[in-house]
Protein backbone atom coordinates (compact mmCIF):
# COMPACT_ATOMS: atom_id res chain seq x y z
CA UNK A 1 0.00 0.00 0.00
CA UNK A 2 2.59 2.48 1.17
CA UNK A 3 4.49 1.99 -2.00
CA UNK A 4 1.56 2.59 -4.30
CA UNK A 5 0.56 5.77 -2.43
CA UNK A 6 4.44 7.05 -2.83
CA UNK A 7 4.48 5.89 -6.25
CA UNK A 8 0.97 7.89 -7.03
CA UNK A 9 2.96 10.90 -5.61
CA UNK A 10 5.93 10.51 -7.43
CA UNK A 11 7.88 10.36 -4.15
CA UNK A 12 10.60 7.90 -3.75
CA UNK A 13 9.97 4.51 -2.91
CA UNK A 14 12.46 2.74 -0.53
CA UNK A 15 13.34 -0.60 -1.97
CA UNK A 16 10.39 -2.73 -1.71
CA UNK A 17 10.26 -6.46 -0.38
CA UNK A 18 10.42 -8.53 -3.47
CA UNK A 19 7.41 -10.78 -2.37
CA UNK A 20 5.67 -6.87 -2.18
CA UNK A 21 6.99 -6.55 -5.63
CA UNK A 22 6.45 -9.82 -7.09
CA UNK A 23 2.68 -9.18 -6.21
CA UNK A 24 1.93 -5.92 -7.59
CA UNK A 25 3.52 -7.01 -10.85
CA UNK A 26 1.33 -10.07 -11.25
CA UNK A 27 -1.67 -8.15 -10.71
CA UNK A 28 -0.50 -4.89 -13.17
CA UNK A 29 -0.37 -2.35 -11.09
CA UNK A 30 3.31 -1.28 -11.97
CA UNK A 31 5.75 -1.99 -14.31
CA UNK A 32 9.13 -0.67 -14.67
CA UNK A 33 11.88 -1.57 -17.62
CA UNK A 34 15.42 -2.01 -17.30
CA UNK A 35 16.70 1.95 -17.54
CA UNK A 36 13.45 3.46 -16.08
CA UNK A 37 12.53 3.61 -12.63
CA UNK A 38 9.35 1.90 -11.12
CA UNK A 39 6.12 3.03 -12.25
CA UNK A 40 2.12 2.86 -11.62
CA UNK A 41 0.14 1.39 -13.94
CA UNK A 42 -3.12 3.19 -15.07
CA UNK A 43 -4.68 0.54 -12.85
CA UNK A 44 -2.06 0.54 -10.30
CA UNK A 45 -2.91 4.66 -9.97
CA UNK A 46 -6.77 3.66 -9.46
CA UNK A 47 -5.97 1.17 -6.89
CA UNK A 48 -3.73 3.46 -5.23
CA UNK A 49 -6.32 6.92 -5.02
CA UNK A 50 -9.31 4.12 -3.57
CA UNK A 51 -6.78 2.49 -0.68
CA UNK A 52 -5.51 6.33 -0.08
CA UNK A 53 -9.37 7.45 0.31
CA UNK A 54 -10.50 4.40 2.40
CA UNK A 55 -7.12 4.82 4.68
CA UNK A 56 -7.79 8.50 5.29
CA UNK A 57 -11.67 7.50 6.08
CA UNK A 58 -10.08 5.03 8.61
CA UNK A 59 -8.21 7.86 10.17
CA UNK A 60 -11.10 10.19 10.23
CA UNK A 61 -12.98 7.18 12.13
CA UNK A 62 -14.90 6.81 9.44
CA UNK A 63 -16.65 10.19 9.13
CA UNK A 64 -17.77 11.66 5.95
CA UNK A 65 -15.09 14.58 4.81
CA UNK A 66 -15.59 17.60 7.00
CA UNK A 67 -18.75 15.60 9.05
CA UNK A 68 -17.69 17.40 12.21
CA UNK A 69 -16.25 21.22 10.50
CA UNK A 70 -18.67 22.38 8.34
CA UNK A 71 -22.36 22.45 9.54
CA UNK A 72 -24.35 21.94 6.31
CA UNK A 73 -22.47 18.09 6.43
CA UNK A 74 -23.33 17.40 9.95
CA UNK A 75 -24.92 14.40 10.07
CA UNK A 76 -28.08 16.34 12.09
CA UNK A 77 -28.57 18.43 8.92
CA UNK A 78 -28.55 15.19 6.60
CA UNK A 79 -30.89 12.58 8.50
CA UNK A 80 -33.57 11.10 6.36
CA UNK A 81 -32.24 13.03 3.25
CA UNK A 82 -31.76 11.67 0.24
CA UNK A 83 -28.09 12.53 -0.85
CA UNK A 84 -26.43 11.88 -4.25
CA UNK A 85 -22.92 11.80 -4.18
CA UNK A 86 -21.49 13.15 -7.82
CA UNK A 87 -18.29 12.13 -8.36
CA UNK A 88 -18.25 9.45 -5.45
CA UNK A 89 -14.82 7.76 -5.95
CA UNK A 90 -14.46 4.66 -4.01
CA UNK A 91 -17.77 5.64 -2.06
CA UNK A 92 -16.15 6.42 1.60
CA UNK A 93 -18.46 9.45 2.01
CA UNK A 94 -21.24 6.56 1.56
CA UNK A 95 -20.66 4.39 3.53
CA UNK A 96 -20.43 7.30 6.40
CA UNK A 97 -23.90 8.59 5.24
CA UNK A 98 -25.71 5.65 4.33
CA UNK A 99 -25.79 5.68 8.30
CA UNK A 100 -28.34 8.45 8.87
CA UNK A 101 -29.42 9.56 5.07
CA UNK A 102 -30.74 7.29 1.80
CA UNK A 103 -27.00 7.72 -0.86
CA UNK A 104 -26.73 7.19 -4.16
CA UNK A 105 -23.16 7.40 -5.30
CA UNK A 106 -22.42 8.29 -9.29
CA UNK A 107 -18.65 8.24 -11.22
CA UNK A 108 -17.50 8.00 -14.49
CA UNK A 109 -14.81 5.39 -13.63
CA UNK A 110 -16.06 1.81 -13.06
CA UNK A 111 -13.33 0.72 -10.73
CA UNK A 112 -13.85 2.94 -8.65
CA UNK A 113 -17.25 2.14 -7.76
CA UNK A 114 -16.62 -1.66 -7.54
CA UNK A 115 -13.97 -0.72 -5.24
CA UNK A 116 -17.08 0.57 -2.77
CA UNK A 117 -18.43 -2.45 -3.03
CA UNK A 118 -14.95 -4.28 -1.90
CA UNK A 119 -14.88 -1.16 1.36
CA UNK A 120 -18.29 -2.27 2.37
CA UNK A 121 -17.75 -6.06 2.13
CA UNK A 122 -14.47 -5.27 4.35
CA UNK A 123 -16.24 -3.16 7.08
CA UNK A 124 -19.39 -5.70 7.12
CA UNK A 125 -21.82 -2.87 6.23
CA UNK A 126 -24.71 -2.72 3.17
CA UNK A 127 -22.99 -1.83 -0.41
CA UNK A 128 -24.22 1.63 -0.79
CA UNK A 129 -26.19 2.20 -4.18
CA UNK A 130 -23.79 3.25 -6.78
CA UNK A 131 -24.44 4.42 -10.65
CA UNK A 132 -21.79 4.72 -13.16
CA UNK A 133 -22.08 7.66 -15.27
CA UNK A 134 -21.31 11.19 -15.87
CA UNK A 135 -22.08 14.37 -13.97
CA UNK A 136 -23.21 16.68 -16.93
CA UNK A 137 -25.99 13.92 -17.82
CA UNK A 138 -27.07 12.95 -14.54
CA UNK A 139 -29.39 9.25 -14.97
CA UNK A 140 -31.72 11.00 -12.73
CA UNK A 141 -35.48 12.12 -12.99
CA UNK A 142 -35.95 15.55 -11.94
CA UNK A 143 -36.85 16.81 -8.25
CA UNK A 144 -35.51 13.38 -6.84
CA UNK A 145 -32.94 14.27 -4.20
CA UNK A 146 -32.76 16.98 -1.02
CA UNK A 147 -28.97 16.80 -1.53
CA UNK A 148 -26.61 16.99 -4.12
CA UNK A 149 -22.42 16.55 -2.58
CA UNK A 150 -19.54 16.98 -4.94
CA UNK A 151 -16.74 16.26 -2.56
CA UNK A 152 -13.50 17.53 -4.48
CA UNK A 153 -15.00 16.05 -7.77
CA UNK A 154 -16.17 19.67 -9.28
CA UNK A 155 -12.74 20.08 -10.72
CA UNK A 156 -12.80 17.40 -12.88
CA UNK A 157 -15.86 17.83 -14.25
CA UNK A 158 -17.56 20.49 -17.23
CA UNK A 159 -18.61 22.64 -14.32
CA UNK A 160 -21.99 24.54 -15.32
CA UNK A 161 -22.92 21.57 -16.70
CA UNK A 162 -22.15 19.51 -13.81
CA UNK A 163 -23.93 22.07 -11.52
CA UNK A 164 -27.22 22.70 -13.58
CA UNK A 165 -27.80 19.08 -13.45
CA UNK A 166 -27.56 18.89 -9.80
CA UNK A 167 -30.15 21.80 -10.38
CA UNK A 168 -32.07 19.79 -11.60
CA UNK A 169 -32.49 16.22 -9.96
CA UNK A 170 -32.99 18.64 -6.44
CA UNK A 171 -35.82 18.97 -5.09
CA UNK A 172 -37.04 22.54 -4.36
CA UNK A 173 -35.81 23.79 -1.25
CA UNK A 174 -33.30 21.11 -1.78
CA UNK A 175 -29.14 22.05 -1.48
CA UNK A 176 -26.02 21.37 -3.42
CA UNK A 177 -22.85 21.12 -1.18
CA UNK A 178 -19.78 21.72 -3.54
CA UNK A 179 -16.05 21.33 -1.50
CA UNK A 180 -13.93 23.18 -3.93
CA UNK A 181 -10.27 25.23 -4.29
CA UNK A 182 -11.00 28.69 -5.69
CA UNK A 183 -8.09 30.30 -8.16
CA UNK A 184 -6.22 32.55 -5.94
CA UNK A 185 -5.38 29.48 -3.04
CA UNK A 186 -4.78 27.17 -6.15
CA UNK A 187 -2.04 29.54 -7.58
CA UNK A 188 -0.77 30.29 -3.75
CA UNK A 189 -0.36 26.14 -3.14
CA UNK A 190 1.08 25.12 -6.67
CA UNK A 191 4.08 28.21 -6.34
CA UNK A 192 4.89 27.22 -3.17
CA UNK A 193 4.31 23.19 -3.64
CA UNK A 194 7.17 23.65 -6.58
CA UNK A 195 9.13 27.06 -5.59
CA UNK A 196 12.26 26.42 -6.85
CA UNK A 197 11.49 24.11 -9.23
CA UNK A 198 9.62 26.95 -11.36
CA UNK A 199 12.96 28.00 -12.26
CA UNK A 200 13.56 25.25 -14.71
CA UNK A 201 11.91 25.89 -17.99
CA UNK A 202 9.67 22.62 -18.26
CA UNK A 203 8.19 23.00 -14.92
CA UNK A 204 7.69 26.82 -15.64
CA UNK A 205 5.77 26.43 -18.58
CA UNK A 206 3.82 23.51 -17.26
CA UNK A 207 2.36 25.73 -14.81
CA UNK A 208 1.98 28.57 -17.20
CA UNK A 209 -0.45 26.10 -18.75
CA UNK A 210 -2.39 24.64 -16.02
CA UNK A 211 -2.65 28.59 -14.16
CA UNK A 212 -3.62 29.64 -17.72
CA UNK A 213 -5.87 27.30 -18.82
CA UNK A 214 -7.58 27.33 -15.53
CA UNK A 215 -7.73 31.37 -15.60
CA UNK A 216 -8.99 30.89 -19.00
CA UNK A 217 -11.28 27.97 -18.73
CA UNK A 218 -14.97 30.21 -18.29
CA UNK A 219 -14.91 31.31 -21.76
CA UNK A 220 -12.45 28.28 -23.61
CA UNK A 221 -13.03 25.47 -21.66
CA UNK A 222 -10.32 22.57 -21.46
CA UNK A 223 -9.03 23.65 -24.60
CA UNK A 224 -5.49 24.69 -22.92
CA UNK A 225 -5.90 22.12 -20.21
CA UNK A 226 -3.92 19.11 -20.46
CA UNK A 227 -6.69 15.71 -20.04
CA UNK A 228 -8.19 15.61 -16.23
CA UNK A 229 -6.51 18.25 -14.94
CA UNK A 230 -8.72 20.18 -12.30
CA UNK A 231 -9.98 23.51 -12.60
CA UNK A 232 -10.39 26.29 -9.64
CA UNK A 233 -12.46 29.01 -10.71
CA UNK A 234 -12.79 32.54 -8.67
CA UNK A 235 -15.11 32.55 -5.65
CA UNK A 236 -16.80 35.07 -7.54
CA UNK A 237 -17.30 32.64 -11.05
CA UNK A 238 -18.62 29.65 -8.97
CA UNK A 239 -21.16 32.10 -7.08
CA UNK A 240 -22.07 32.88 -11.02
CA UNK A 241 -22.38 29.63 -11.93
CA UNK A 242 -24.41 28.20 -9.20
CA UNK A 243 -27.00 31.40 -10.06
CA UNK A 244 -27.16 30.39 -13.24
CA UNK A 245 -27.94 26.96 -12.59
CA UNK A 246 -31.11 28.31 -11.21
CA UNK A 247 -29.60 27.59 -6.99
CA UNK A 248 -29.02 30.55 -4.72
CA UNK A 249 -26.25 30.70 -3.26
CA UNK A 250 -26.55 30.52 1.06
CA UNK A 251 -23.87 33.24 1.90
CA UNK A 252 -24.36 32.44 6.03
CA UNK A 253 -23.15 28.78 5.55
CA UNK A 254 -20.74 29.21 2.73
CA UNK A 255 -17.22 29.11 4.16
CA UNK A 256 -13.79 28.63 3.73
CA UNK A 257 -12.61 25.44 5.35
CA UNK A 258 -8.44 24.84 5.29
CA UNK A 259 -7.40 25.26 1.70
CA UNK A 260 -10.82 24.66 0.00
CA UNK A 261 -14.41 26.52 0.03
CA UNK A 262 -17.47 25.26 0.65
CA UNK A 263 -20.74 26.18 -1.05
CA UNK A 264 -23.59 25.70 0.30
CA UNK A 265 -26.60 26.62 -2.52
CA UNK A 266 -30.19 26.07 -2.76
CA UNK A 267 -32.83 25.39 -5.19
CA UNK A 268 -35.81 27.76 -4.20
CA UNK A 269 -38.99 26.65 -3.18
CA UNK A 270 -41.71 26.90 -5.82
CA UNK A 271 -39.24 27.09 -8.72
CA UNK A 272 -39.83 23.87 -11.17
CA UNK A 273 -37.27 23.04 -14.21
C1 LIG B 1 -10.92 13.51 -6.16
S1 LIG B 1 -12.07 12.23 -6.48
C2 LIG B 1 -13.21 12.50 -5.15
C3 LIG B 1 -13.81 11.23 -4.64
C4 LIG B 1 -14.81 11.36 -3.48
N1 LIG B 1 -15.79 12.39 -3.72
C5 LIG B 1 -14.12 11.61 -2.16
O1 LIG B 1 -14.40 12.64 -1.54
O2 LIG B 1 -13.36 10.78 -1.69
C6 LIG B 1 -12.94 12.87 -7.90
C7 LIG B 1 -13.92 11.85 -8.52
O3 LIG B 1 -14.71 12.49 -9.53
C8 LIG B 1 -14.93 11.53 -10.57
N2 LIG B 1 -15.29 12.26 -11.80
C9 LIG B 1 -14.50 13.07 -12.54
N3 LIG B 1 -15.17 13.54 -13.60
C10 LIG B 1 -16.43 13.03 -13.53
C11 LIG B 1 -17.62 13.19 -14.32
N4 LIG B 1 -17.62 13.96 -15.41
N5 LIG B 1 -18.74 12.55 -13.93
C12 LIG B 1 -18.74 11.76 -12.82
N6 LIG B 1 -17.65 11.58 -12.04
C13 LIG B 1 -16.51 12.21 -12.38
C14 LIG B 1 -13.60 10.80 -10.67
O4 LIG B 1 -13.72 9.56 -11.33
C15 LIG B 1 -13.21 10.68 -9.20
O5 LIG B 1 -13.70 9.49 -8.64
Amino acid sequence: MEMLWRLRRRQVVAVPSRQALQQARELELVESSPDEPLRLTPLGAKVSDSLSEYAYWKQRGRRHHWAEEIAALQVENLRGKRILEVGCGAGVNLLSLQRCAEVVGIDVEPLYLQFTGVLARLEGVPTPTRVCGRAERLPFEDESFDVALFHGSLPYMRIEKALREAGRVLRPGGRVLVIHGDLGQAIASRASQRRWRLLTPRVFLREVRAVGGMAVYPWLGRLFLEPFAPVYPTRRRMRRWLTQAGLRVNTHETCRIAHEVCYVAEKPAGIGR
